[in-house]
């Protein structure tokens, strides 16, 4: 047996089926923790809507204390209908923003894998799906999302709305070192994706991921529009390795490869920054119209937890056990209800529990 690990998580479980996936994933963390001889400690915070709810702050000040003295952060999902009306920064995905800007995390990783066993589910013909596994690295602290200025004004009695697409080169540069690294341990593929054709900022974009190229010869990079490389994700998804984009383009084309993939409970993600904690959630939100009832797929958050393993707590094996687990349950017919096409389905729990049983 490897070195024992001590670690203090943090649990945002958040809204919708927040805690119902994160509850799934903190049992598989228990679990492996058991078996391999760590001790992980878990801490739950208020976080989201049902911060707001409790007349707090989408994000609490108390909550970011935890998270800032933990050494990883697992989050559920944040928002709720109820709060549609309300601006932007008085939502609580203003929770969410605010949480990934304060603790720095400036790359979202995003892996989007075909599974075996689930190809059924996905609208691509299987000779297309197969050999899907590339990762999107999304910026997630600058972009459309934080630029300024920003907000809504009204002149003479008129609306109007702005929001700002910023980049420094450095914000740029840190990105896509990262995205390059990646790629050294993959397929040695990095696609940059931008709209450089109408852009300044995606024009920047280019510039600087060229300027970051030169540091990795054995790395190769193409440039792709963002419009063309949504075609191509359709199209010939097998054919990418490693993306990297700005943020709002990362939002969009991470859910359009869930999508590729057969479910958006699929997908788990990693927000890193520099230094201090780092943050693990799945890739799907709240999902309102099925929350509290057991219907929801806990693989993203169970394979977030994975990812916490490998990069928060450094026991990559332990991430293997977890990620080969989910596989294995998959391929066996483990199904909850978005990938049973209304066959016989499993709970969120008895999803989590055949993990468990599969973690070996
Ligand atoms: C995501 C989500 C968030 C985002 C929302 C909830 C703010 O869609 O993590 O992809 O847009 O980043
Ligand atoms: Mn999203």
């Amino acid at each position: 047996m490897g070195v024992q690990v001590r670690a203090r998580i943090a649990v945002l479980p958040g809204d919708g089926v927040g805690p119902e996936v994160i509850a799934e994933a903190v049992k598989v963390l228990r679990a492996v923790a058991a078996a391999r001889g760590h001790v992980l400690s878990f801490e739950e915070a208020p976080f989201g809507a049902a911060a707001l709810s409790g007349g707090l702050l989408p994000l609490p000040a108390a909550t970011l204390d935890a998270c800032r003295s933990a050494d990883a952060v697992l989050l559920g999902a944040v928002g709720g209908p109820e709060w549609d009306g309300l601006p932007p920064d008085r939502r609580p995905e203003a929770g969410l923003l605010a949480l990934r800007r304060e603790l720095r995390l400036y790359t979202n990783l995003r892996p989007v894998r075909a599974f075996g066993g689930v190809s059924s589910a996905s609208p691509l013909r299987p000779e297309t799906l197969e050999g899907t596994d590339f990762l999107i690295v999304r910026e997630l602290t600058g972009g459309l999302y934080f630029g300024e200025p920003r907000g809504r004004t009204i002149t003479d009695g008129r609306r109007a709305a702005v929001d700002s697409l910023v980049y420094s080169e450095e914000e740029i540069r840190r990105v896509a070192r990262v995205a390059f690294e990646a790629a050294r341990l993959r397929r040695g593929r990095v696609t940059s994706v931008d709209k450089a054709n109408v852009l300044h900022s995606s024009q920047l974009w280019r510039e600087v991921v060229c300027e970051v190229a030169l540091d990795y010869p054995d790395v190769t990079l193409d440039h792709m529009l963002v419009d063309s490389a949504a075609m191509q994700m359709v199209r010939r998804p097998a054919a990418f390795d490693v993306l990297v984009m700005e943020n709002m383009f990362g939002d969009i084309l991470s859910d359009l490869g869930a999508g590729l993939v057969g479910s958006l409970g699929l997908l788990p993600s990693a927000s890193l920054g520099a230094i201090g904690p780092s943050l693990y959630e799945p890739v799907h939100g709240t999902a309102p119209d099925i929350a509290g009832r057991g219907l929801a797929n806990p693989a993203g958050a169970i394979l977030s937890a994975a990812l916490l393993l490998r990069y928060a707590l450094g026991l990559p094996e332990e991430a293997a056990l977890v990620e080969t687990a989910v596989e294995r349950a998959l391929a066996g017919g483990a199904r909850t209800a978005d990938l049973a096409g209304g066959g016989p389905a499993l709970s969120t729990a008895g999803f989590g529990d055949r993990v468990i049983a599969l973690l070996g």
